[in-house]
C-alpha cells in the first residue's frame, strides 16, 4: 500500500518505519526542513531501541521517504496517518490546532478517496472535527478513522510489530477493509483488530492509559500504607498480581509515573469528563497521588540528615522518566532535583541516555558525571530510574566512593535484607 504519515515525531517515525518494514511505501511529511533533511540523509532523530536498523534498511530500499511537501507526500497515498502533536493547554485539554490545520490543508489538496487516520491521542469527537475540516473544501468521498497508538517508549518497535490489539474506529466498510488489509501482517498471531465507532476508539486510548496510571497510583498508596503498618509491598504485589483478574503488570510502586502520555492523558480525560458535566473522581485522586509520590523519598532523606540538607551532596542515578529512553518529560527525577536544590543540597547526576536533555533544563545548577564518579564525596545515593545497569552495581565501588553508605531507592531495585547485611542504610518504597 501507499501510505503517508504526517508528523515525524516519536509516533510518526515509529509508525512510518514499521509500516515500511512490511513492504508498504511510506512517505513521511513534516514542516521542519532540518529534520526532514536529517532523516532523508539517514540520520535518525529519536532514540528508540531497534528502530534505527529498520529505519536504515527501509530508507535504503526506497520504501521510506521524507518530504516537507505535503501535497507531493499525500497525492498517491491511499491512507494518510496524522501523527501530530496535541499539547495540553493550561487547563489540561488537548490543543487540536495542528491536527485541524493539517485537516484543513488536506481538504484543499485532496482529489480522490482517501482514508485519514487520527493516530494522535485526541479527545472524543475529534474525528468528527477532522471530517468537518476536510469537508469544508473537499466535496468528494473520504473517511476519517481513529486508530490510537499504544506504543511504549523503549519497546515501541515490538509493540508496533506485535500489538496486543489494534483499535480501529470507523463505521465505513470501505475504510474497515483498507485498515484490516494494512494491519493483517501485524496480527498474524491472532491478536485482534477491534473495530468500533470513532468515539469509542478515541475514548479507548484515554481509558487504557488512565487505567494503567490508576494501577500505579493504587499501588503507590498501598506502599504508603505498608510503610505505616510494617507490611512489605513486594509481597502484597505478588499476592494480588497472581489473581488473573488483577494481573502482574503495572503494579510496581515507585516515585510515580512520568512521560509524555500518562500525565497528559489522565489530565485530559478528567478535563473531558468535566466538559461533559461529569466529575471523574478517581482520576483526580490518581493525579494527586502521583504528585505526592514524586517526592516520596524527600522526607526520608531529610529525616536521615536530621531535618536539613544544607550543604549535603547527593548522587542521583536515573533522570529519564523510565529506562531505555532519553525522554525526561514529567520525569520524577526532575521533581527530586528541584526539591533537593530548594533544600540547599548539591546534586551530581548520571543517566545512560538522558544527560543532554537534563542539561537543557537544569544547565549548570547540577553537575553531571559517569555512574560511579557521581558518588565521589556524596553524602547519599538516590535512585530515580530503574535502568538495568543500576540493578547489579559494583557495591564495593559504591561504598568506597560514598561518604556514608546510604542509598534511597525510588524504584525498589535491591533486596533490603542484603543491603542491611552489607552495612547500608537503605530505604525504598513501601518495604521495611
Ligand atoms: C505509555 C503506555 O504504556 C502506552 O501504551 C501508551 O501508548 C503511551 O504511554 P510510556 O509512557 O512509554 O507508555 O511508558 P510506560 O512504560 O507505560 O511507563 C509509564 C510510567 O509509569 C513510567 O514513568 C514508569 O516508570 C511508571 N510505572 C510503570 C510505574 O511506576 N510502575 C509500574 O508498575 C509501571
Amino acid at each position: 500500500m501507499r501510505i503517508a504519515v504526517i508528523g515525524t515525531g516519536y509516533v510518526g517515525l515509529v509508525t512510518g518505519t514499521c509500516f515500511a518494514e512490511t513492504g508498504n511505501y511510506v512517505t513521511c511529511v513534516d514542516i521542519d526542513t532540518q529534520k526532514v533533511n536529517k532523516l532523508s540523509a539517514g540520520e535518525i532523530t529519536i532514540f528508540e531501541p531497534g528502530l534505527e536498523k529498520l529505519f536504515e534498511r527501509n530508507l535504503k530500499d526506497g520504501r521510506l521517504t521524507f518530504t516537507t511537501d505535503i501535497e507531493a507526500g499525500v497525492h498517491d497515498a491511499e491512507i494518510i496517518f496524522l501523527a501530530l502533536p496535541t499539547p495540553p493547554g493550561e487547563d489540561g485539554s488537548a490543543d487540536l490546532s495542528y491536527v485541524l490545520g493539517v485537516a484543513d490543508h488536506l481538504g484543499r489538496i485532496m482529489k480522490e478517496y482517501k482514508v485519514i487516520v487520527d493516530k494522535s491521542t485526541v479527545p472524543v469527537g475529534t474525528a468528527a472535527k477532522v471530517h468537518a475540516a476536510i469537508a469544508k473544501n473537499y466535496k468528494g468521498e473520504f473517511d476519517v478513522v481513529s486508530n490510537p497508538e499504544f506504543l511504549r517508549e523503549g519497546v515501541a518497535v515490538d509493540d508496533f510489530m506485535k500489538p496486543d490489539r489494534v483499535v480501529v474506529g470507523t463505521n465505513s466498510e470501505r475504510a474497515q477493509k483498507l485498515m484490516s488489509d494494512l494491519f493483517a501482517p501485524y496480527v498474524r498471531q491472532g491478536n485482534p483488530v477491534i473495530f468500533m465507532d470513532e468515539k469509542s476508539a478515541e475514548l479507548t486510548k484515554y481509558a487504557a492509559n488512565s487505567f494503567l496510571a490508576m494501577k500505579i497510583s493504587f499501588m503507590n498508596e498501598i506502599a504508603q500504607l505498608c510503610e505505616r503498618l510494617g507490611a512489605d509491598v513486594d509481597m502484597v504485589r505478588k499476592g494480588i498480581g497472581t489473581d488473573e483478574r488483577i494481573g502482574k503488570r503495572f503494579l510496581f510502586p515507585g516515585i510515580g509515573y512520568g512521560g509524555s502520555c500518562f500525565p497528559k492523558d489522565v489530565k485530559a480525560l478528567a478535563k473531558s469528563a468535566e466538559e461533559a458535566e461529569y466529575e471523574f473522581k478517581i482520576l483526580k485522586a490518581v493525579m494527586e497521588v502521583n504528585e505526592t509520590q514524586k517526592l516520596h523519598l524527600l522526607p526520608k532523606i531529610k529525616r536521615y540528615f536530621q531535618g536539613s540538607l544544607k550543604g549535603k551532596h547527593i548522587a542521583l542515578w536515573g533522570l529519564a522518566f523510565k529506562p531505555n529512553t532519553d525522554d525526561v518529560r514529567e520525569a520524577p527525577a526532575f521533581d527530586m532535583i528541584r526539591a533537593l536544590l530548594d533544600e540547599g543540597a548539591t546534586v551530581s547526576a548520571f543517566d545512560p541516555e538522558a544527560i543532554a536533555n537534563t542539561q537543557r533544563q537544569f544547565g549548570d545548577s547540577i553537575t553531571y558525571a559517569n555512574q560511579y564518579q557521581t558518588l565521589e564525596n556524596a553524602d547519599a545515593l538516590v535512585i530515580a530510574t530503574e535502568w538495568n545497569e543500576f540493578r547489579t552495581p559494583d557495591f564495593e565501588k559504591i561504598s568506597a566512593a560514598l561518604k556514608n553508605k546510604v542509598i534511597f531507592d525510588g524504584r525498589n531495585l535491591f533486596d533490603a535484607v542484603t543491603m542491611r547485611e552489607m552495612g547500608y542504610h537503605y530505604e525504598s518504597v513501601g518495604r521495611p
